[in-house]
């Protein structure tokens, strides 16, 4: 599978590194500085490249949108035509200080980017673990329980496209329904990060969902 990297910092950065390393083509894109794509290709030791966001999106499988909401219209307009393209958006729809969400209860940040791009497929996943967690549940992806992770979409191949990703990241994917699921999802994140940033035991903070019975 081929993986464009929209927005290259902490979460594109390291999902791009990872997927790279579980053996996908991956293109990093949209940063600020041509050194730091050329600098994540490299280290990623993978088939691994830097590139434009056009270059990153018009030859993916998967485009992954990984920028601060503020961003994605100007990520979206440099990407160009994304026409039929899968867009796995790990986006919160934040305020400009991350302090909280902008769009929410009746929407969410992942039924308004698919309303501006209406001819591409949206899936809504790696919104609700940390970024400092995800190189640690990529190594320890040999072993059993997997941490779950959740996504949300309303295409069932685009979908598939998203459990696969969540896959080759070391987590158990979990189906959690239509695109408008994300309206959950999102504020989940943000207890998630609660939980991660404010309290005891740091960062490195996944989640696993147990059924009994
Ligand atoms: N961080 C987390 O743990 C986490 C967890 C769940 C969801 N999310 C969501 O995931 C998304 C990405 O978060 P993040 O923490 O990865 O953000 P980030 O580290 O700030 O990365 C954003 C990327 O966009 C690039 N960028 C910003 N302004 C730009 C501009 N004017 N021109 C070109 N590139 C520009 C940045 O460039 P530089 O690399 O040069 O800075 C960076 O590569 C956000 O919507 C966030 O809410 C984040």
């Amino acid at each position: 599978m081929r993986v464009g990297i929209l927005g290259s910092g902490l979460m594109g950065g390291k999902l791009g590194t990872i997927f790279a390393r579980a053996g996908l083509e991956v293109v990093f894109s949209y940063a600020r500085s041509e050194q730091k794509l050329k600098k994540l290709a490299r280290d990623a030791a993978g088939k691994a490249r830097p590139g434009t966001p056009r270059e990153a999106a018009q030859e993916a499988d998967a485009v992954l949108l990984a920028v601060h909401w503020s961003r994605i219209d100007d990520a979206l307009k440099q990407a160009g035509d994304l026409s039929g393209k899968v867009i796995v958006t790990c986006c919160l729809p934040m305020d400009a200080g991350n302090t909280k969400l902008i769009i929410g209860s009746n929407s969410s940040g992942a039924e308004e980017l698919a309303k501006r791009v209406p001819k591409a497929r949206v899936v809504c996943a790696f919104n609700t673990v940390p970024n400092e967690v995800l190189f640690s549940v990529f190594e320890a992806r040999s072993k059993k329980p997997r941490p779950s992770l959740v996504y949300c979409g309303d295409d069932e191949r685009v979908k598939g496209v998203a459990a696969e990703l969540i896959r080759d990241a070391g987590f158990d994917p979990v189906d959690a329904g239509p695109l408008r699921i994300a309206r959950y999802t999102e504020p989940f994140a943000l207890l998630i990060g609660q939980l991660a940033y404010d309290g005891e035991g740091g960062p490195e903070l996944a989640y696993r969902f147990e059924r009994f019975g």
